[in-house]
């Protein structure tokens, strides 16, 4: 068994055995993770290897084939529709490429979850609930802006701040630093920290990206070959005898070869 079951005392997430196929193509192949609450985890592994696959698990946009996601023991998979969507509403999620509405200003992106859950605010509530997401992100006087005249690094923040509009909390991120320079890269590790210490959420971070790991993560689960290789602290990661862990750590392309040797 991996290190992750026996990693986590208290896990708010519980991925079990899963399993999912596209076709001829198995891409998960028996995941086992937990998520510690209150803490960071990083989930590495090379493009294409299954982390958004495995994200969308965890959210229940897809179905695995089998095994399951409990959240505090209630099942993300299996569960129907109505609970799905009540445990759905727990998460802030910011996609890949962290996608806002282009049209919209600011203040109604961030806004839109809100309105949305119709909680019945009235528009004082609204403003002041919007404006403080903006505010915790770090970001103020933009909200009539819209996200053309935004810097790259301004939008993730616009992104997060409507992710976490709704008080979540587990936030997942799917490559949130992807096609940054470093100096950006370590900027937005560091909203995701403030984030993290600040609303005390659990985060679940998708990287490829060594400086991610080393910066912000509590524990990190590198998946490889359909399943989680291992599941260490940032630390242990660094030494870890595994080659398919230092190759990545390395940046080196895994062989064929020395992949074959390592999951045979
Ligand atoms: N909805 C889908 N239908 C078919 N294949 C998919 C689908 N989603 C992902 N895949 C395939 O699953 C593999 C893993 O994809 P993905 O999880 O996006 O990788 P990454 O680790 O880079 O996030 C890829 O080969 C991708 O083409
Ligand atoms: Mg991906």
């Amino acid at each position: 068994m991996n290190e992750a079951a026996q990693g986590a005392s208290d896990p708010i997430i519980s991925i079990t055995d899963l399993h999912k196929s596209f076709g001829p193509h198995s891409i998960l192949k028996g995941v086992d993770l937990d998520i510690p609450r209150g803490e960071v985890t990083v989930i590495i592994g090379r493009s294409g290897e299954g982390k958004s696959v495995l994200l969308k698990h965890i959210i229940g946009l897809l179905t695995p084939d089998s095994g399951d996601v409990l959240l505090e023991g209630t099942s993300m998979c299996w569960s129907p529709p109505r609970v799905r969507r009540r445990l759905l509403r727990r998460f802030g999620m910011l996609f890949q490429n962290g996608a806002l509405f282009d049209s919209m200003t600011v203040f109604d992106n961030v806004a839109f979850p809100i309105r949305e859950a119709r909680l019945g605010l009235r528009k004082g509530e609204l403003r002041d609930r919007v404006l403080e997401k903006l505010a915790l992100v770090g970001l103020s006087d933009i909200d009539k802006k819209i996200p053309a005249e935004l810097s790259g690094g301004q939008r993730k923040r616009v992104a997060l701040a409507r992710a976490i509009a709704l008080d979540p909390e587990i936030i997942l991120y799917d490559e949130p630093t992807t096609g940054l320079d470093p100096v950006r890269v370590h900027a937005v590790d560091e909203m995701i920290l403030h984030a993290a210490h600040t609303l005390n959420v659990t985060s679940i971070v998708i990287s490829h990206d060594m400086q991610a790991v080393f910066e912000i993560a509590d524990r990190v689960a590198m998946l490889f070959d359909g399943k989680i290789h291992v599941c260490v602290t940032p630390a242990e990661l660094r030494v870890h005898p595994s080659e398919v862990v230092q190759s990545f750590i390395a940046g080196r392309p895994m062989s064929d070869a020395s992949a074959g040797q390592l999951t045979g």
